[in-house]
This record gives C-alpha cells, structure tokens and sequence, in this order.
C-alpha cells in the first residue's frame, strides 16, 4: 500500500521511519516532511489546507492510507474530507478532534460520562471570568479554550496575576483560541501520558511516557513543547494504566460513539496521578512530540498494518507490540526557544548514530547542501537502555558526538526516574 504522511516536526520523522519498516508499506509520500524524513520518503509539497489538492493527489499516486500528524489539520476536518472519498486516514474527524481543540468541550464531556478531572468554569466574558475566579483558590489554572500551539495554559499564583491574565486573554492574547476561557482546580501530583488507539469502539493500549515541559533544568522556567521524554513511564503502573482506560478512555471513547462522534486515531491523554488516582488533565488527538519518538523506538509490528486497521474500524485484528526496554530522547534547541529561536545554525550529526542512537530530525532544513537549524525543537536525540538511567546514559552519549555550537539542552531528562531508580 502506499501511504501518505502529513507533517514535518520529530513525531512525524519517527511515523516515517516506523511506517518505512511496515512490511505493508510499499511507496511512502510525506507532505512537506523535512531533511530527516526525506532519508525514508518522498517529500512533496502540497497545501495541507487545500482538501481537494490532498484527495487529488491521494487518487494520483493510489494512496492506501493517509497519517495525519499533527493537530491542526485534524481539527481542520482533513480526515473527514478524506474519508467523504473513500481514503482510508488515521486521525479522528473535525467533531470528535474538539476533544484537544477545545478543552471546554472535554470537561463537557468529562463532567457527562462521571470522568475523574479537576472542577471547571467555561467562560467567555472578562466580566464572567473575574467573578468566576472567586470559587477556585490558588494556583489559579486558566486555560484558553481553542489550539494555542501549546502556549495557552496559565498557572497563576495569586488572584491578581490570575486577572491579569484573563485579562490578557480575552484581549486577544491568543486571538481566538482564548474568546473562551476555562478556568479549572489545579490538581496535585506527578504528570504522566498514557495513549491508546481507538477505531472507536475498541481500545488497543499504546504505550505510557513522561514528558519535561519547562525549558530549564530541575523542571523550571517556561513552557516548551517538550524537551525530552522517555516511555514507558514506570509511575503509570500495571494497575493504575488498569484504572486509566477504564475510568477515563473507555469512557471517553464509548460517549464519543454514542453521541454520533466517534473517536478514530490515537488518543493521548495527559494525566495527573493525584492521590485519590489518575485524573484527566487534558487529551490530545495525535501523538505527543517528542512522546512518539520513545514510543516509535519501542514499537514492534507492522505500523502502518494497525493504523488501515484503525482507520478501517477493524482494530479488535491487530495487536501492538513494545520492546520492555526504556526508550529515551533528548530535544536539542536552538538558542532562544520557546522564545524566538535562532536560525540558521549548522548541524553535524557527527558519528551520532553509530552506536545505536537514532536522532530524528524536529526542525532542520538543507541550506546550500548543509544542515541547519530551522525552528526552536532542532533534535531528538533518542537511545534505548535496560531502564532510564541506562538510557539516559546512551541518548547523552550521542548527544555529546552532535555538533550543534547555536543549541542547547536539558542534561537532566529523565531525573524523576533516575532518581527513584537509584532508590
Ligand atoms: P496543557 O496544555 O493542558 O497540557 O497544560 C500545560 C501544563 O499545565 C500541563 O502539562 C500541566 O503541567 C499544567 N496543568 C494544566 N492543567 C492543570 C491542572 N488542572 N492542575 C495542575 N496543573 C495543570
Ligand atoms: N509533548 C507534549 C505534546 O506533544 O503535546
């Protein structure tokens, strides 16, 4: 079969390498892709936002399956145009993508089908926002409700930063992603991220990991898309990934269906592992980045076999498999990120990948011949070890051969688990 893949970020060059190695792939297309993809696919350009151009090109080349990785396009109705002409896509429709394009719709959601998650208000007036603020107490977690690239969740930590940020967002901080804001409980504990694969109806458990959103070491300083993360996330025990697919995913995916929406793709669910249990934090509609890079290391089978069968509604035929080893990856930056990141910095992997590190390219490009930074996640220096620590030490070792002079990194990836493995 041949596939299309849409994307161009570290999640959608470790699909590309995963769906390279499916023996049921046969010519692999990647719509723009980047330099790290093109190594396993045709790189095209196409205007993801043009539906037609996609379909007509799907029907051109007899495209078996399209994989959709990132959000935007979901929540823009790509797949839905795509299954009206009968092209079979892995992603969830426009409808049931509300669930990462719009938070207030999950807590909706949440609050009908009795899933564990923080108290909430759904506001959509300054007015109504200030006056709501005095049911919740400190920190105060305030949250625009449509896609704000990741950057539209603030923690406040008195009630005037709190009304200043509202106040910042129903300006027009987020333009309209932030026309509606929920505010919600602030919950305690340690964030992990559990992913599953629904058709809609039945559930396949795709893999845990923990992610390290703050730019700086020790977890500090602003929010990034991820510097680094590692799978499986050994505090998502047996037990409590027992209780998250039946307290919050299963749910989740049988209201989904009954209410005329149901979920196809990846679901991935951010959770907080409170005292009282495993609580919803928030739930994406594809795969976390840089979480599918750790998740793609430990993948074994036929990748692209599972996604046709999701897209299909016959998942309950396959299965999915992972390597018990820990896969770890560390993103290196350019300098300035999550601000604006410098371009144009030269790479050199170096002898990186020779000792059984694989670096998947987030945001590079070729420039006379040479690569280059070219976006503030650069680099996603992935290794595999025994547990945590023994895969820190690998992915740190390849990162140490990269030549990267404009870039920076986290050294502590993984510290939670290092430390807990050193008991
Ligand atoms: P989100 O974009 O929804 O993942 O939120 C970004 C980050 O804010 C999360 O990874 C959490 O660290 C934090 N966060 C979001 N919602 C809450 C909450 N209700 N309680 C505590 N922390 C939260
Ligand atoms: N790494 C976090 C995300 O993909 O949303």
């Amino acid at each position: 079969m041949n596939i299309l893949l849409i994307g161009s970020g570290g999640r959608e060059h470790a699909l590309a390498w995963k769906l390279a190695q499916s023996p049921s792939c046969t010519m692999l297309y990647a719509a723009p892709g980047n330099p790290g993809i093109a190594e396993e696919a045709d790189c095209i350009s196409l205007d993801v936002s043009d539906h037609s151009a996609v379909v007509d090109f799907c029907k051109a080349e007899a495209i078996g399956l399209v994989v959709i990785g990132p959000e935007a396009p979901l929540v823009d109705g790509l797949a839905d145009s795509l299954s009206n002409a009968d092209i079979p896509a892995f992603g969830p429709s426009a409808k049931a993508a509300q669930l990462e394009g719009s938070k207030g719709f999950t807590k909706d959601l949440c609050a009908r089908a009795n899933i564990p998650t923080g108290g909430y208000v759904r506001t959509t007036s300054l007015y109504d926002a200030n006056k709501a603020l005095t049911r919740f107490s400190a920190p105060y977690v305030l949250k625009a409700d449509g896609l704000a690239a990741g950057k539209g969740v603030v923690i406040a930590a008195t009630l005037e930063e709190a009304e200043a940020a509202l106040s910042d967002m129903f300006g027009g901080q987020f333009g309209e992603a932030g026309a509606e804001v929920v505010i919600e409980e602030f919950l305690g504990g340690e964030e992990a991220s559990f992913f599953a694969i629904t058709d809609g109806t039945h559930v396949l458990p795709f893999g845990t990991a923990q992610d390290h959103k703050q730019v700086g070491e020790g977890d500090v300083g602003p929010n990034t898309g991820g510097m680094g993360a590692y799978s499986p996330a050994p505090v998502l025990t047996q037990g409590l990934q027992a209780r998250v697919i039946e307290e919050i995913i299963q749910p989740t995916v049988d209201t989904m269906r009954a209410e005329g929406m149901p979920y196809s793709g990846v679901l991935y669910a951010g959770l907080m592992l409170t005292a009282t249990g495993p609580q919803l934090i928030e739930y994406n509609c594809r795969f976390g980045d840089p979480e599918c890079q750790v998740l793609m290391t430990r993948f074994e089978g036929d990748l692209a076999a599972v996604m046709l069968a999701c897209a299909k509604g016959e998942l309950a035929s396959v299965e999915a498999g992972f390597a018990q080893e820990t896969a770890l990856t560390v993103v290196m930056c350019a300098r300035g990120y999550p601000g604006t990141p410098e371009k144009g910095g030269r790479v050199d992997l170096g002898t990186s990948q020779e000792g059984g590190a694989k670096v998947f390219h987030a945001g590079t490009k070729l420039a006379d011949g040479a690569l280059v930074a070219n976006g503030g996640r650069v680099l996603n220096v992935t290794a595999s070890g025994a547990n945590v620590t023994e895969a820190k030490a690998a992915a740190y070792e390849a990162v140490a051969k990269v030549d990267f002079v404009s870039g920076f990194y986290r050294s502590d990836i993984g510290w939670k688990e290092v430390a807990r493995e050193a008991g």
